[in-house]
């Protein structure tokens, strides 16, 4: 079966508007991979043309074809325990960050969290360095514009390859083994899953909602596709819910060259409001 041709004019109709929608700016050379990603959702809706499409894509009130085609040129890609510096980093900022605390309460926002593998390892974490874990007030915001991704970060089910390449002494705490069609997976186990809350929410149009405080906030390899105008806004907005002192962490492929007055570069793709 042949490809279903993209026009230039027909990119340009989704580029202007992937841009508006959801900050990510494509160049002229990503064409090929819109045409490439896309021919099979064009062939699933019964399309033969990418002007069909787009207009199936503008009037989608739901947002969910729009969460779809992010996805598709985009990249979920995700992992526990990503970016083994920043983790080592909290190791020593974390009993600071707790003597400094009047009440045990702590909020963390995980933003493009993906298939839940980030959240779920800030708990991990917690659970392994802070002492009384459980007497602790503990909630994370996790959020993600593809709904796709959050259902099975809500489902908190993993493959057990995944998993097993965990340290055991984690996994022990963390997960418990479950078989689906007869298949070994694991899940996390429920006192975990009950402290993330996962809301579909798109850092770049959705109005902000954020009003207090959080201790932390994770965004990483999120904005890698997104260009500096998009950028400064998104981090303009994290700062205005993060207290002196706390660190934000990015990517360790992306770094900061603005806001510089309110953000120093404290560790390896770690930044701390000031
Ligand atoms: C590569 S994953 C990163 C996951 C995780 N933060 C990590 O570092 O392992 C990027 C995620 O950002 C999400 N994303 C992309 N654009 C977004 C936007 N405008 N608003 C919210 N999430 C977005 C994607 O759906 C995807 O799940």
């Amino acid at each position: 079966m042949n490809d279903i041709d993209l026009s230039p004019k027909e990119f340009n109709l989704f580029r202007d508007y992937i841009y508006e929608k959801v900050g990510i700016a494509l160049s002229d050379q990503k064409s090929t991979l819109v045409k490439g990603r896309l021919n099979k959702r064009l062939r699933q809706l019964g399309f033969d043309n990418f002007r069909a499409y787009y207009d199936y894509l503008v009037h989608d009130q739901s947002g969910d074809e729009l969460a779809l085609f992010v996805s598709a040129i985009s990249t979920n890609v995700t992992s526990f325990f990503r970016e083994t510096a920043q983790w080592k980093w909290l190791e020593t900022y974390l009993p600071q960050m707790i003597s400094a605390k009047r009440e045990k309460k702590i909020r963390i926002w995980s933003a493009g969290c993906s298939s839940g593998e980030e959240p779920y390892t800030i708990l991990m974490f917690l659970q392994q360095h802070l002492k009384d874990f459980e007497s602790w007030d503990i909630k994370i915001i996790a959020t993600d514009i593809s709904e796709k991704v959050l259902k099975k970060a809500i489902s908190g089910i993993y493959d057990a390859t995944q998993v097993e390449a965990l340290p055991k002494n984690t996994v022990i705490h963390a997960f418990e083994k479950i078989r689906i069609n007869n298949i070994a997976h694991y899940q996390i186990v429920p006192s975990l899953r009950e402290k993330v809350m996962f809301r579909t929410y798109n850092l770049v149009t959705d109005r902000f909602i954020f009003k207090n405080h959080f201790d932390m906030i994770f965004c990483r390899n999120v904005m890698i596709y997104f260009d500096d105008i998009t950028r400064l806004e998104v981090i303009r907005r994290f700062t205005t819910v993060l207290p002196k002192g706390a660190p934000l962490f990015f990517g360790s492929s992306e770094s900061l060259t603005t806001h510089r007055e309110s953000l120093k570069l404290i560790g390896s793709s770690i930044y701390q409001r000031l």
